[in-house]
């Protein structure tokens, strides 16, 4: 449990039960942030997709869902999902959002350590992610948790009438990188 100001925040990992106020909050960041993939709209996921989606990350272990909850709300996820072969099982990428009336109050480094500490529990050996090159919070948040820039996908995205650059960034665990 994290204290951040008045409330106190809860990670935990997201179960079947969880699919409906995922997808709620997937919708609404989907509405809130231009920082993600998807626009409003475009998420066409049913609940009993989500609810298959939650079990198999518990299925295939070397997945996961965290869900972050302020007074027992849903305010922010993380999902880890690790390669399907055997040579990419070792590697999970990341996805993460939290609520806009919710940021810059620690939930993402926790969710964000969380994630870790269950990578480094299931063999997970690199985590890595993409950002829009502009979102520096984000940029700030995955250096601070040893993330580093590995490198750039030109234009790769088309957000709000302009193309944008993502930035590639990982972190290999049990190694200590430098921040960049
Ligand atoms: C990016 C996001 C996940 C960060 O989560 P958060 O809960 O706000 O992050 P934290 O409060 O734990 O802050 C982590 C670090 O980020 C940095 N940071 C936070 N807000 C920042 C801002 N507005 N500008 C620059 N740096 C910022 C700080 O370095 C902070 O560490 P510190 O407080 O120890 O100095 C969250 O803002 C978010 O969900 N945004 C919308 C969706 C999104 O961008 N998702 C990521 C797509 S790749």
């Amino acid at each position: 449990m994290k204290e951040t100001g008045q409330e106190k925040v809860r990670i935990r990992r997201a179960w079947e039960g969880d699919a409906e106020d995922l997808l709620r909050l997937q919708r609404r960041l989907d509405r809130e942030t231009a920082f993600m993939l998807l626009e409003p709209g475009e998420r066409t996921t049913t609940v009993r997709q989500e609810t298959e989606q939650i079990r198999r990350s518990f299925d295939t272990g070397n997945r996961t869902i965290l869900v972050a909850e302020a007074s027992g709300r849903m305010v922010g996820y993380l999902e880890a999902r690790g390669g399907d072969y055997r040579r990419n099982r070792h590697t999970a990428s990341i996805n993460m959002g939290i609520l806009q009336e919710f940021v810059g109050r620690g939930i993402g480094t926790a969710l964000m350590s969380e994630a870790e500490r269950w990578a480094r529990q299931h063999g997970i050996h690199r985590l890595e992610l993409t950002v829009m090159e502009h979102n520096e919070a984000a940029i700030s948040l995955y250096k601070k948790m040893g993330f580093a820039i590995e490198g750039r996908r030109r234009e790769s995205l088309f957000v709000e009438g302009s193309f944008v650059d993502e930035l590639y960034m990982a972190k290999l665990l049990g190694r200590q990188e430098e921040h960049e």
